[in-house]
């Protein structure tokens, strides 16, 4: 949540500018017409810059940050694609779009990757793997970078919630060999629709980088129409206005995190003691972005009566209970490639990942919370688990 909470008068300048400089919308060219105004290249050299990676590439989604990301590292029809059961349907999406079968690891008590379940899951079909960051905790990175280590396959993190998180003080995105973000209107920074993918390898940049615009190499020693290519590729490109929207949104990253940790910890200091709350595991060395506040209750219907008490006091949940069959793989009856992967009954494939999931609550963080949250929040989930 929260760059929605925030966007104002600063990302209004930067898109004038866009239109002060001549209102080139196209990333690029067209540069006689453009005062040198480029915003989704400075957005991605300020992002690189603050993620402390080399490289960062600019796209239109974070779901288009995950297929690009597989199409740099050669994903294809035959391999497998191991993320985890509990995650957006976009990240099993992107597996789905490159060709490949997606598997998916069961969660742990951190409600993200289980490494002891994704090193049973590996196979000498699997290319890649994909560790989520859900809801702004980080996934056991340690644990995970080791088994795909040893098996020697490429990592990359679904950053989606992680934007501006870390772990072990390290930026989450920048632990594997790629890091796919997403600035829908949902998350942490936005850019309206929008994505960003980091990389520690030029190589690969550079795969990505042709990829998502149709192979172009974007060669200076021709005009764009004669341009070099060595891949096809498609159409990601991300556009002026929603760079420059961008630009403002990341000097604003900061403090939007540390509002979130702050309005997260009000809220928790008035749950942690109340009998059958039980707290999401966090790893250690952990600064998340406080995306949602998430606990267990003691079974699925003390959960869903959570929700039902927080929205009779004017509050709500975010994605648990209410979302659930959007996130949890062992709902997603209507990919055929899931269950060609994981068994046609999908609802027993996840055992560990449902009991968790089934009695999870979620509570939406912003920067803004209102002063009596914190005293809501305890009356309505005090009656709900009595
Ligand atoms: C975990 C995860 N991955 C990927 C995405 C896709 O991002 P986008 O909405 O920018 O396509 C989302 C969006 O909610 C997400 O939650």
């Amino acid at each position: 949540m929260a760059g929605y909470e925030v966007i104002g008068a600063e990302e209004l300048a930067e898109v004038e500018d866009v239109f002060a400089s001549g209102g080139v919308l196209f990333r690029h060219g067209f540069d006689g017409l453009r005062g040198n105004c480029y915003k989704v290249k400075e957005f991605e050299r300020a992002f690189a810059a603050a993620m402390q990676v080399p490289h960062a590439l600019a796209v239109t989604s974070g779901t288009a940050a995950l297929r690009v990301a597989l199409a740099a590292l050669g994903i294809k029809e035959g391999d497998e694609v191991i993320t985890q059961s509990f995650t957006f349907v976009a990240t099993v999406e992107a597996i789905i779009e490159s060709g490949a079968t997606p598997v998916c690891a069961e969660v742990d008590q951190t409600l993200n990757m289980d490494p002891h379940d994704l090193a049973r899951k590996i196979t000498p079909r699997t290319k890649a793997v994909i560790a989520v960051h859900m809801l702004g905790t980080p996934a056991r990175l340690p644990e995970i970078v080791e088994v795909c280590r040893m098996r020697s396959v490429p990592l990359v993190e679904d950053t989606a919630w992680g934007c501006g998180g870390q772990l072990g003080g390290k930026a989450l995105g920048t632990w594997g060999e790629l890091g796919a973000f997403s600035f829908d209107f949902a998350k942490t920074m936005t850019t309206g629709e929008g994505g960003m993918i980091v990389f520690q390898d030029e190589s690969t940049y550079k795969r990505a980088a042709a990829w998502h615009d149709h192979g172009h190499e974007n060669n200076p020693a021709v005009p764009r129409w004669e341009d070099t290519r060595s891949s096809s590729g498609f159409n990601y490109r991300m556009m002026e206005l929603q760079g420059a929207v961008g630009l403002a949104q990341l000097r604003k990253l900061p403090d939007i995190v540390s509002a979130q940790r702050r309005n997260r910890d009000l809220l928790w200091e008035g749950l942690a003691d109340l009998p059958g709350v039980e707290p999401r595991d966090v790893p250690e060395g952990a600064y998340e972005t406080a995306d949602a506040l998430v606990f267990y209750a003691p079974d699925s219907a003390a959960a869903r009566r959570c929700r039902q008490e927080l929205l009779a006091v004017g509050l709500s949940t975010k994605i648990l209970p209410e979302a659930y069959s959007w996130h949890f793989a062992g709902t997603w009856d209507h990919m055929p490639e899931l269950l060609r992967a994981n068994g046609p009954d999908l609802r027993q494939a996840f055992p560990r990942s449902a009991e968790l999931l089934s009695r999870a609550v979620s509570l939406p963080i912003g920067v803004h919370l209102a002063a009596d949250a914190p005293a809501r929040t305890r009356q309505a989930i005090e009656k709900a688990l009595r």
